[in-house]
């Protein structure tokens, strides 16, 4: 059995999709995989409630009880790794985990933790992307699946999609426009990984 923890922080719209695509394409039988936790640095998560009514065990580990990043680090990939199947390591998905993991952690999850980030990267790592392809005059925008490294933002690419930026497009739009082709190529890409033996 490989496991899968996603790590949240808000809404987990990209969560619940991975969640579903997970029931709906048989991951169990076919990658003898299945999401088994979620993990929020917020309690107020609503993705939360998702997970819990669909048999997902949920923690919440607040940041801000941990006087450093590598304290809380630690203690999530305590978590994390009690979700280890002997022979398999976990999958971490970030999905809107709004917080830098430290580069021991990331060290830990080689190969094995992957973020989706709403632009087309390596354009606009970081926060605001929305606005800052709006300022940019963008004609596009996008999302990107990718492996994480120790660079915020960065890694090898796994899936990108694309859109249109329209006339009047204000932040909130694109964005809603870039969500939706998130819950696609997330969870195509985390099925792709999981075909890897
Ligand atoms: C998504 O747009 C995701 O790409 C973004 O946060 C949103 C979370 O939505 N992630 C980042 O900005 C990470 N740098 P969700 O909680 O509904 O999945």
């Amino acid at each position: 059995m490989k496991n899968i923890v996603i790590l949240i922080s808000g809404g987990g719209s990209n969560m619940v999709a991975i969640v579903r695509a997970s029931q709906q394409d048989a991951w169990q039988q076919r990658f003898g995989a299945r999401v088994a936790a979620v993990v929020s640095n917020k309690a107020q998560a609503q993705g939360l409630a998702f997970a819990g009514q669909h048999d997902i065990a949920t923690h919440v580990l607040d940041h801000k009880a941990f006087a450093t990043r590598e304290n809380f680090d630690t203690t999530l990939s305590e978590i994390i790794d009690g979700y280890r199947y002997p022979g398999h390591g976990v999958l971490v998905a970030l999905a809107g985990f709004m917080r830098i993991l430290t580069p021991g952690f990331v060290a830990r999850y080689t190969g094995r933790l992957v973020n989706i980030h709403p632009s087309l990267l390596p354009a606009f790592p970081g926060l605001h992307t929305h606005q800052r392809a709006l300022d940019a005059g963008c004609k596009f925008a996008g999302a990107t699946v990718h492996q994480v490294t120790a660079e915020l933002d960065h890694g090898p690419i796994l899936a990108q999609a694309v859109v249109p930026v329209l006339p009047g497009d204000t932040a909130a739009a694109l964005a809603a426009r870039v969500l939706t082709q998130e819950h696609l190529i997330y969870p195509a890409a985390i099925a792709k990984l999981l075909q890897k033996p």
